[in-house]
This record gives C-alpha cells, sequence and structure tokens, in this order.
C-alpha cells in the first residue's frame, strides 16, 4: 500500500486511541496551522495549548481547546500544565532580532528544554520538536547551535518516540513585519521551484509533515525530518484540503 493509501487508515487508527495532545507556541505561523489541522483532522480526544497569553478564536471548531496560561520564568510552577497528554508539539521560538541573543537562547533552548522535561515527568510519550535547517550543536552560528544543542538535550530526556523537524524558511504570510524573511520568501520566488523547495517551505506543509509522521508507527526513538523529508510527508496525502 502507498503512504497515500494508507494515511486515511493511520488517522482512523489513531483517533481510536482517544489521545490528548499539548501545543507550545500555537499563536506562531507553524503553531497555528498545525493546531488548525489537528481539528480538521479530528486526531485527539483532547487538546491543550500552553502559552504565555490566552488566544480567542471565533471559530465553533476550537469551542473544546483547553488553554493553560503559564510563565515560562517559571514554569516548575506550572508543572500540572504538562501532565497528562500523550502528545506534545513545540513550535516555540522567537529570534535574535527581537529579543536579542540572549533571549533568543532563553526561548529557544531553555523554554523549550525545560517545557520538554516537565512534559516528559507528565507522561507525554511522543515529543515533536521544531527545530531548523542546519541546526547543529557544534555550528558557529549562535542560531543553528542553539538549535543544535536543545534537540540533542532533549533527545537526552528519552520520550518513547521524539520526532524532531528540521524545516528550511517558512513560506507563510507573516503580519509581524520580518523584513529579512520577506526578502527570503522574494528570493525565493525568483528561483525555480526545485531549488526553492530545497531551502524553503510553506507552514502548511511542515504541519501536515508533523501529523502525517505521528499517525504512522515510529521505527526509530529519535528521527529527524530534514525540509525534503517535510515536503515529502507534508504532501503524502492528496486528499486533504488545499
Ligand atoms: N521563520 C523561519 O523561516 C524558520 C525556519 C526554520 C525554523 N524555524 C523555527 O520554527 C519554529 C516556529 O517558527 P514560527 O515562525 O512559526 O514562530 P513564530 O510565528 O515566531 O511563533 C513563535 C511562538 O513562540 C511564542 N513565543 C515567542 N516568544 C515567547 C516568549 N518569550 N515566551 C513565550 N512564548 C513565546 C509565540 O507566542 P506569542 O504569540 O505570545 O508571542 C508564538 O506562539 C521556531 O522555533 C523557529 O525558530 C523558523
Amino acid at each position: 500500500m502507498t503512504e497515500t493509501q494508507a494515511l486515511p487508515k493511520l488517522r482512523e487508527d489513531f483517533r481510536m486511541q482517544n489521545k490528548s495532545v499539548f501545543i507550545l507556541g500555537a499563536s506562531g505561523e507553524i503553531g497555528k496551522v498545525l493546531l488548525k489541522e489537528i481539528l480538521e483532522q479530528n486526531l485527539f480526544s483532547k487538546v491543550t495549548l500552553i502559552g504565555r497569553r490566552k488566544l480567542t478564536f471565533e471559530e465553533e471548531a476550537y469551542k473544546n481547546v483547553n488553554q493553560e496560561v503559564v510563565d515560562f520564568e517559571k514554569l516548575d510552577d506550572y508543572a500540572s500544565a504538562f501532565q497528562g497528554h500523550d502528545v506534545g508539539f513545540c513550535c516555540l521560538g522567537t529570534t535574535r532580532a527581537k529579543v536579542g541573543a540572549e533571549g533568543f537562547v532563553r526561548v529557544d533552548r531553555d523554554y523549550v528544554l525545560k517545557s520538554a522535561e516537565l512534559a516528559k515527568t507528565g507522561g507525554c510519550k511522543h515529543f515533536n520538536l521544531v527545530s531548523s535547517k542546519g541546526a547543529d550543536k557544534s555550528s558557529n552560528f549562535l542560531y543553528l547551535q542553539v538549535k543544535g544543542e536543545t534537540e540533542a538535550r532533549i533527545e537526552e530526556l528519552k520520550f518513547d518516540r521524539y520526532s524532531v523537524f528540521r524545516p528550511g524558511a517558512l513560506l507563510c504570510d507573516r503580519q509581524e513585519s520580518r523584513p529579512g524573511e520577506w526578502l527570503v520568501r522574494k528570493f525565493f520566488g525568483s528561483l525555480p521551484n526545485s531549488w526553492a523547495s530545497g531551502l524553503s517551505v510553506p507552514v502548511v506543509t511542515v504541519a501536515r509533515a508533523m501529523l502525517n509522521n505521528m499517525v504512522r508507527p515510529g521505527s526509530e526513538q529519535m528521527e529527524v525530518l530534514e525540509n525534503k523529508d517535510i515536503h515529502a510527508l507534508g504532501k503524502a496525502d492528496g486528499s486533504l484540503k488545499p
């Protein structure tokens, strides 16, 4: 059976297990599309967002979404928010331009790592991390070094299953002004498709890749999905709405 044929059945089997999920960073570009896909595909019996602020949703589909508002500087005080979720998705992150180097490390490494620790203690079996193309704990570039170090330190927690996603530049319509990202998008827009897709990826493809990966049985405790794997997996089921 091909992946395209298998996915609807895998999804159905997954649904039958009545699992619960938490999402960190559900207000972000990847996080919000991931949440929308999770609800549309009706994959979990309980969905919880963990974030620094309460989000408002108009649509009926979001009415059963639970929200835990936490102070990331005092996460130990909020351990209960991380308890009892089978699956966790971390789409948290900031930029050096926004909060400086120290602030970036605090969010992208410290908050992420502490959240992963609390999730593991709270019983999470499958942890999914959005990292980045080129993540490398030995890199001389702060961004790639922090991403690589965070990946490696979460691996040490030994989740039953740990999936790391390394997307290239995200293609999305961000409200917030990020001139660098805008330029990158323009640049990719001018390249032949095959080149651009090696270096960038639409957020919906990332979100679908995360979910398509989750519903299939994991063969390894840790798996790393590079940008090309994300493209392949995210587009594996043509039956989903465009
Ligand atoms: N942009 C790219 O091209 C690119 C490429 C590869 C990988 N990535 C990585 O992919 C991940 C997701 O990226 P994205 O563009 O979807 O992220 P995003 O839109 O910037 O959203 C980031 C999320 O993190 C939360 N967050 C940021 N600072 C926080 C803080 N100090 N305390 C608590 N929460 C905080 C935000 O919450 P609020 O809404 O409350 O701010 C939001 O939910 C990040 O780790 C990023 O590094 C990005």
